[in-house]
């Protein structure tokens, strides 16, 4: 394999060396935190941008508890092998939105589907390729676009899924359900995680600092990370539960189950905020699992 500077990085299979060649400056991180309005245009600049220059400390940090072709929902390890939230997906056409370097898309394949990973981030996807070319298998159908729009034509797909993917960063997440539901087949399920709803009222913090509320849980104003000129660089957008449902079912979903998975015995691996001090006692995870009417 060419290591030389000159060459296309998606060649690498080797993390540290697609990292050494990384087209993407590492940013002054002394950005402000705040809460604001963030539209959807500077939502999505946002996203793209932080995920190109994190992806690289994102797949070091939590590729090995990802796995390269598992699929689990969350930091509390919830595994679709042993959920089947998704139910039979051998023979399906199935949507990863927000797929990273596609793990879970993966996974999906070795089960007998044809997953399509869609990602913002281009070096999120170029992880997808690094780990499909390390294993020497046929490489997962990779989608560079926003979740908000989804370049595919009417029912497309039989069933869509996410793992904590572009649902949270999404401006206008009433319009992205709108999008998967006219992408999907009748009947088709859209199954998403979330950090759930109630967490937005603690701090982000693993230990005991984050088991204090410390916000109101109705107060939608996205948090922000912006730079000195207040361009925003990182944006998540907060709806509570009812909100959610109220979406979903404003698409044309019905909703067949709302999955808060417990923080299981024996885990101890944190995850940013998610931890098992604050596991055992609050939910740090939403799944919906939705059907198109
Ligand atoms: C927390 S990561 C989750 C990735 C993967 N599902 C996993 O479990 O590792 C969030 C992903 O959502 C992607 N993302 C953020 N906003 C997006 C958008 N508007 N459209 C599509 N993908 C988006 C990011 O690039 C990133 O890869």
């Amino acid at each position: 394999m060419a290591t030389t500077p000159g060459s296309t990085p998606q060649d690498f299979t080797d993390l540290d060396e697609l990292a050494r060649l990384s087209p993407y400056e590492d940013e002054d991180d002394g950005d402000d935190a705040v809460r604001r309005e963030a539209a959807a245009d500077e939502s999505s600049r946002a996203s793209r941008h932080w995920w190109d220059r994190n992806a690289d400390e994102y797949q070091d940090e939590h590729g090995e508890f990802l796995g390269d072709d598992r699929f689990t929902w969350c930091p509390e390890g919830l595994d679709e092998a042993d959920v089947r939230l998704l139910g039979e997906v051998a023979g399906k056409d199935v949507l990863e939105l927000g797929a990273g370097a596609a793990q879970c898309s993966r996974w999906l394949a070795a089960q007998g589907a044809r997953p399509v990973a869609l990602d913002i981030s281009y070096r999120q996807l170029q992880h997808s390729r690094r780990i499909d070319l390390g294993r020497g298998a046929e490489p997962v159908a990779v989608v560079q676009a926003d979740a908000a729009v989804l370049p595919f034509a009417d029912g497309a797909f039989d069933l869509a899924c996410s793992a904590y993917g572009a649902v949270p960063f999404s401006a206008d997440t009433a319009a992205l359900m709108r999008e998967v539901h006219r992408v999907l087949r009748p009947g088709g399920r859209w199954v998403f995680s979330v950090t759930h709803p109630i967490r937005w009222a603690f701090p982000d913090d693993a230990g005991v600092e984050g088991l204090t509320v410390s916000a109101s849980y109705f107060d939608r104003t996205p948090y922000v990370e912006q730079d000195d000129q207040g361009r925003a660089t990182y944006v998540e957008h907060h709806r509570t539960v009812g909100d959610r449902v109220r979406e979903l079912v404003g698409a044309g979903f019905r909703l067949l189950d709302l999955v808060e998975p417990e923080w299981p015995a024996g885990h101890e691996q944190e995850w940013g905020g998610w931890s098992p001090l604050r596991g055992r006692l609050i939910p740090g995870t939403a799944i919906f699992v939705a059907e198109r009417g």
